[in-house]
This record gives C-alpha cells, structure tokens and sequence, in this order.
C-alpha cells in the first residue's frame, strides 16, 4: 500500500514539475518560485532513490535544461554534459560530504575548490589546435545546439588559444566548459537604453542570453551584452591538468575569462564558509548567481565517485536562497522619464526578498502588463537580483479569486496631466509636453549626473524641489540660480546653497564631450559624446554640420546623424542653446583632433613680404593649423622663408645663410599639395 502512495505520489510530482519547467523555459511565465520548484524537484529525487522501480525515462530527474530547437544543428558532446545535484544550507553540504566519505577515505582529507554558480547558460566550447571550432548548447546533456556563428560574436570567449602574449602551448584539442550571461548593470542598463527609446525591455538577464545566443541571426546576439565565465574542460588531449584549481589556472592562462571568485580550500569547513561568504556578498557581485558549486580539487577523485543520475557526487551545487518571492500587486503607478516616456511600476503589499524589503518593482512597459494579463490585486512573483530594481515576473493565475481589476495604461501624463501620444511603431507611451514638470526633473537630474556636468549635491530631491518652486525652468536657469532664492527651499541654509551654486558654476568647467551627454541628445551616449567632441570644435559648428558631415563618424549611420540634426533644428532646443552660452556654458573641444593634414609638423619658418594670398595673420594660421612653427627672424634653425612681394633683408639673410626660400604657392605645394 505504501509503495502504491509513493507511485502515486512520483506521478503527481512529474505532472507537476512538467507543467512548471513549461511554464518556466516555454513560456517564460513561471507560476511557483525557484525555490518552491526545487522542493518539488528534491522530493522526487529523494521518493525516487528510495524506490529505483519508480523511475520512469521520462521523469524530469532525467532531463534538465532544453532541447535541441530546430534550425540550428545538432551536436553530439564529446561526454555528458552533467548537471549539478542541489543542497539547501550546511546541512544538506554535510550530508552529502558523509555520503561520498564512506564511498572513499579520501575524501576526508581531500581539498576543494568553490566557484559562484552562474545563473546563464551553459555552453561547451571546442578548440582544435588553439582554433575555436564550434560552440554548442548543452541541450539534453548528450546532445546540443551549434551556436558557433553567436558565440563567435561574444567578446570574452577566445577565438585562438593560448592568447597573444602567454607562454603555453595549445593542446592539440580541447573542450571548454562554461557559463554565458548578461552581467546585472549592463542588463540594467540595456533596458534603460530601450525603455527611453520606447522598445521592449528584457524580463530577466538568463533568458535574455539564453534567447540571445540561440537566435538564428547572429548579429541579434552581438547586440546584446553576453560574457562568458569557463569552469571546467570537458574532454581534451595531451597533458591536462589533474585539480579543479589547476585547471582554472590553466584556463586563465590560455586566455578563457575564468570566475575570479574561486577560491581553493583546505577542508569542507573552509569550503562551506567560502560559499557563505559568497551568499553574503551576492548582491554586490557582477552577476546572478543561484548559488555556489563545491568541487573536489582532485579531479580523479572525483571522476571515481561516479555520478548519480545526471548529478557528479563530486560537485555540489550549494543553493542560495530564492531571491524571488511572491505578494500582492496592490496597485499600478506610472513614472514619467526624461524623454516623456511613461513606464509603468508596480506597487507591491511590502516584501522580504533576500533581506530586503520590497515595495515597488518595475512592470517593464504596458505592453508586458497586458500579454501578461498582469490584473491589479493579483498574487505576482517578484524577483530581486543583485543592486537592480526587482522586477515583476507575473502573476500567479492559478490564485485568482475573481477579485481581481484588468488594468488599463493611462491616456494623460500623471505629472501635466497632458494627453499622452504613442511614437511610430514604438510600444511606449510618450507625454509630449515640453514644460511638463515630470519630465524636467529628470532631465535635470540627467544634466548633473555623474558622467554629464557632475554637479555635486544635485540629485532627484533637489531637482524636484527647484521645479516645483518654479527657480528652474530648463537646464540654463541652474546657471542663474541665486543663493538667496535657495534659501527658501526646504532644508537649505546657507553652506548648502553656496555649495550648490558652487559645484553649479564650477560644472561650466566641463568639457564639451560632457555637455553633450547632458543635453540628453537621442543616441548620443559616453562614446559618440567623446567622438563628435574630437570632430567639433564646438556647439555652433556641431549645428552647422549636415547629416553627410555627421556620418563621417565612426559609428554614425544616417537614421542617428538624422536624430542628431533634428535635436539641432528644434526651436526649444536652439534657444536653449542661446541660453546656455548667455550663461558662459559653451566648452570648447579639448579633444578635436586637427583637421588639415600635418605635413609642416617640426618645420619652423620666417614670413617675409607681402603673399598675394594670404595677409600676414593667415599665412601663420595656415602653417601653424598644418603644425608648422612661424618665427620672426632668421635663423640656422629656421627651415624655410616664404617671401612675397617687396621682402626685406630677412631674405638676404635667408639666402646667406643657404635657407631654402618659398613664395605662397610654394608653401601651398608642400603644405596641402596643391
Ligand atoms: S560545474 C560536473 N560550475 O549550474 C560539473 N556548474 O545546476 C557540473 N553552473 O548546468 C557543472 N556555474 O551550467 C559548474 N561554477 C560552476 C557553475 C556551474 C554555473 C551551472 C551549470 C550547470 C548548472 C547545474
């Protein structure tokens, strides 16, 4: 009878896990958190190694992870492509060091190596003499994808090994192990960058590699931030290394991006508080991370431990907890961005994920609220990953008590109260109300950040109340912001607002690159900023400048040379621009490259007489923008004399001394070649 509740039991736990991995790689909308999945998942593993006749060729214990999709080719993997078996806290790691010691003694003395768990996707790398052949997904673990053609596109994975430079020889052929992912800043800001532009944000880093690198057109994965963390060598020939530690080692130095946070340890107790250590430091780590993966040091140890299902006992994935958790969506909010786009956020009944307490989490845009059908009063899982805004996941249908209100995205700004526009083919909702003061604060915001004119002491808070005391109307009027009328506002006395108007005068200091960037110009960023500083002298001739002159620079297609000649042909802006030089904010580039051609660099010439083209100011700018010298008496060191019409003595001089002597179309020969 008791088996027959177990079968029953394993039954209703493959059901259940089925509909949860569907609902979590299918639809990318999964219902139950990681960690109640892997309650479920740890229970049938445990109901199932306690009656091996329940195993079934088709339970989930058999097949993490995907399948091979169609449209790209199947790849055989030179040996399983194991997976990792779970534990929860010290206890579950003691457990299973006990386990494996009295499969061998010489576990007990045995070192370990403890890596972070990377929350991306596994990839299998092949190189064939030092050449990156093929790249593959794990798919089944016996059977991926070749994902080569996206690979080749991630900047971190070595496409030759050894790496220029490092003295070790390429073994003839080897298979590299590791994880992609996108790095949570870079996420971050790559949904930034598309809520502004009104696209489509990403709903979470893994998925987002993960459909990155299995598109079929590579350059869509190129454009997405994807690195790339190596582990572990799968297969190979010649000397390899024979400890985890070694091999990472051995990985660095060949040129494989390895995790900087492994760390060797003598016993499982150094092991375990490393892993503790590292679940401390999760948030502040560059990436997500599920967990920590202990493994023995010594690789032939390990290898004679065997593997339980799919599960190596040598290595033990030592699982943090969820950072996902779910709670009540009590209402939707909308923020107003600099450029006017409206995003939607959630407002959430308070709660604790990973020790911190949740109260609004990002929704995306409205689009996702609706394919969703996120309803206001719904249960919604929430995921917090590293420093990010949590996110909304979606809603967990299954709980719904009819209670629920469909949401609707609004038709006016909730700042101006301005009716809001949708732009072309793009999914956002923009308010398009120049003097909305939403969009202001931002944009002021914007303007004294870090990376624009960095003004000190000028955050959100301060930038909502000069806009809300009306003192700030556009960015210019920072520029004529009074100490006095400061005062005023709440929370300021004296050295605050001296210190504000300081740190305000003082950003007229700025270099031009960064007054672009704060002008918040569409698509000009920290690398065009500093491209078009180096090929304008400054704002006028950076207005001046057709769409052609714009797309000589690198990186500058038509549809962005289009944008930035549009932001200089607005009405507000221009004036805006006229304010900003009465106020003395008007850089000139430090970064201009010259534009002639070099050719007088090192020469040194005297001038003498009347040129018929040039006066006598022209001449020497023309030599000096040519980087030639123009002294006023003649030298041994002088090179050349240009002489026009009616020359002094200069030129005997010249000519006694045998220096060589120009007339203008001379110089213009030499100089430009005309
Ligand atoms: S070792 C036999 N090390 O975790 C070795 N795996 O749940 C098995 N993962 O599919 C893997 N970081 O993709 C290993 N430092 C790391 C890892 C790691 C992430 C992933 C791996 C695997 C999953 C297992």
């Amino acid at each position: 009878m008791a088996d027959q509740t177990a079968a029953d039991r394993a039954a209703d736990l493959r059901r259940e896990l089925q509909k949860h991995n569907y609902h979590y790689y299918v639809l990318d909308a999964p219902i139950v958190s990681d960690a109640e999945y892997d309650l479920l998942f740890r229970e049938l593993v445990e109901l199932e190694a306690a009656h091996p006749e329940l195993r079934s060729p088709d339970s989930p214990t058999h097949r993490v992870g995907g399948e091979p999709a169609e449209g790209f080719q199947r790849v055989s993997h030179p040996a399983p492509v194991l997976s990792l078996a779970n534990a929860f806290g010290r206890e579950g790691a003691e457990s299973w060091f006990d386990r494996i010691r009295k499969l061998d003694e010489r576990v007990e003395s045995s070192a370990w190596v403890v890596e972070p768990k990377l929350d991306g996707l596994t990839v299998v790398l092949h190189y064939e003499a030092g050449l990156f052949t093929l790249g593959a997904t794990r798919g089944d673990g016996s059977i991926g994808e070749d994902i080569t053609a996206n690979l080749r596109t991630v900047g971190s994975l070595p496409l030759r090994i050894p790496v220029a430079g490092n003295k070790i020889e390429a073994p003839p052929r080897l298979v590299v192990r590791g994880e992609a992912f996108i790095p949570v800043a870079e996420f971050a800001e790559m949904n930034r960058k598309l809520a502004e532009a009104g696209e489509r944000t990403y709903v979470n880093p893994r998925n987002t590699a993960s459909g990155a690198l299995r598109q079929l057109d590579p350059s869509l994965t190129a454009a997405r931030p994807i690195r790339l963390l190596c582990y572990g060598i799968l297969d190979g020939d010649g000397d390899l290394p024979r400890t985890q530690w070694e091999t990472l080692a051995y990985l660095r130095k060949l040129g494989f991006p390895v995790p900087a946070e492994a760390q060797h340890c003598a016993d499982l107790e150094e092991a375990l508080s490393v892993a503790e250590s590292l679940e401390a430091r999760r948030d502040a780590l560059p990436f997500e991370v599920d967990g920590a993966v202990i493994k023995l040091d010594d690789l032939a140890l390990a290898d004679s431990l065997g593997v339980v299902g799919k599960d190596p006992r040598g290595a033990l994935a030592y699982k943090f907890p969820a950072q996902e958790v779910a709670t009540r969506l009590e209402d939707i909010a909308t923020n107003v961005g600099r450029t006017g786009v409206i995003t939607p956020y959630a407002v959430l009944e308070p709660v604790q994920v990973g020790g911190v307490t949740v109260r609004q989490a990002t929704l995306h845009n409205f689009d996702f609220v609706a394919e969703k059908d996120i309803r206001i009063g719904d249960r919604v899982l929430v995921k917090r990953a590293g420093d990010v805004i949590p996110y909304v996941i979606g809603p967990v249908k299954e709980v719904r008590t009819g209670a629920e209100r469909e949401y609707h995205p609004p038709d006016r700004c909730p700042s101006c109260d301005e009716p809001l526009e949708r732009q072309g083919e793009e999914v956002a909702l923009y308010c398009v109300n120049l003097s909305c003061p939403a969009q202001l604060v931002r944009v002021l915001e914007h303007f004294a950040g870090r990376s624009a004119m960095d003004i000190e002491g000028l955050g959100i808070k301060i930038a909502e109340q000069l806009v809300e005391s009306g003192l700030v109307r556009d960015v210019a009027d920072l520029y004529g912001l009074q100490a006095d009328s400061l005062l005023e506002l709440e929370g300021f006395a004296e050295r605050k607002a001296e210190k504000l108007i300081r740190s305000i005068a003082d950003s007229r200091a700025r270099p031009l690159e960064r007054l672009l960037i704060a002008l918040g110009i569409p698509g000009v960023g920290e690398a065009l900023a500093a491209d078009l500083a180096r090929h304008f002298r400054d704002l006028d001739e950076l207005q001046d400048a057709s769409t052609e002159g714009l797309e000589q620079i690198e990186g500058v297609g038509p549809i962005l040379a289009n944008e930035i000649a549009q932001w200089f042909s607005k009405k507000g802006n221009l004036a805006l621009l006229e304010k900003l030089r009465a106020a003395d904010v008007w850089p000139v580039s430090e970064l201009r490259a010259p534009t002639e051609p070099q050719s007088l660099t090192g020469l040194t010439f005297v001038i003498t007489g009347t040129l018929p083209g040039l006066n006598r100011a022209e001449a020497k700018a023309y030599i000096e923008a040519r980087g030639g010298r123009v002294v006023g008496g003649v030298s041994k060191r002088t090179n050349y004399v240009v002489a026009g019409e009616s020359p002094g003595s200069k030129l005997e001089r010249a000519q006694t001394l045998g220096i060589k002597i120009l007339d203008e179309s001379g110089l213009r020969q030499m100089a430009d070649g005309q």
